[in-house]
């Protein structure tokens, strides 16, 4: 973390990452004092040390902070028209241009994929978009997070009412099983995600990526950090390959130049010719 960071909030923020893992410090600090300000207002306590103290005598009350920092909020169909326009102008396109002997082979990566729904949609839409055709076509489809607790909930696969938020369960419901009262996806769709504990900021980056999907993740992330990730993910693409960002996710400077507008408005972005930055700068 670049900026300074009040002794008593380090303390509290080693202690998030002791438990979950989870390295809060690198994220922006007036974005983790605005989060943390309104669960120590829950708890009528205003020093950090004190709220330290709520969390380690009330282990729960770590859940609820991690929800209030939105950390794994998501959803089915996430922005319905970012799907849409990626059916439409990316996979159905490209569908078309490897559909023969030797090139069916797909490439996806949904990076930052909290409890699943997001690559769950992209294995939906590509099971409507290559129909009986789906066992004849090689899938990568690997989604990753930093967090273990949210991807043992991806790869289990059952969700509540809150995650088909903009697309109903009911329009849904060939990719769903019912049981008490949960939606279970079904196996086909289920079995073509691979999740994977990944960290943006400092592990390896998978390569020959079709697609990267990495939407609402960077919200936590500096400029610096920004232009490290973009840099990686240029270089995880093929040339031609595309990604996309969520509607706050902005790239600038000398990156733009990288990337063309495939559909602006949905910030879909194709990587431009072989052209890589010259060096990442520090992820941290
Ligand atoms: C708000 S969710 C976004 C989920 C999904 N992409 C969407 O837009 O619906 C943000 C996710 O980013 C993950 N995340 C945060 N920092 C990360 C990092 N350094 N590396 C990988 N994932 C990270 C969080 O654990 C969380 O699950």
């Amino acid at each position: 973390m670049e900026e300074h960071t009040p002794p008593e909030l380090e303390l509290l923020l080693r202690y998030i990452a002791q438990e979950r893992g989870i390295d809060c410090r690198k994220y922006k600090i007036n974005f983790l004092e605005r989060r943390l300000a309104s669960r120590m207002r829950a708890h009528h306590v205003s020093d950090y040390q004190s709220y330290l103290y709520i969390l380690k005598k009330h282990p729960e009350e770590l859940d609820a902070l991690l929800d209030n920092l939105t950390i794994n909020l998501t959803y089915f169909f996430r922005d319905q028209s970012v799907f849409e326009a990626l059916r439409k102008e990316v996979l159905a396109p490209l569908i078309r241009e490897r559909d023969h002997p030797g090139r069916r082979q797909l490439r996806l990566w949904s990076a930052g994929c909290a409890t699943g729904e997001e690559p769950y949609s992209l294995a939906i839409l590509l099971h409507q978009l290559l129909g009986a055709g789906l066992p004849h076509w090689d899938i990568t489809l690997l989604a990753t997070d930093l967090d273990e607790k949210a991807l043992a909930k991806a790869r289990a696969g059952v969700y509540d009412a809150f995650s088909f938020r903009e697309v109903s369960a009911q329009e849904l419901s060939p990719y769903f099983t019912i049981q008490n009262g949960r939606y279970h996806l079904v196996p086909e769709v289920k079995s073509l995600v691979t999740f994977q504990r990944h960290d943006l900021l400092g592990d390896s980056y998978p390569a020959n990526m079709d697609v990267i999907l990495c939407r609402n993740v960077l919200i936590y992330f500096t400029r610096e950090q920004h232009d490290y990730i973009f840099t990686m993910f240029h270089r995880a693409l093929k040339d031609g390959g595309v990604l996309v960002t969520g509607k706050t996710e902005i790239m600038l400077g000398p990156l733009a130049a990288c990337f063309k507008a495939v559909n602006l408005r949905e910030h879909i972005y194709r990587k431009v010719g072989g052209a890589v930055p010259s060096r990442p700068p520090a992820s941290s």
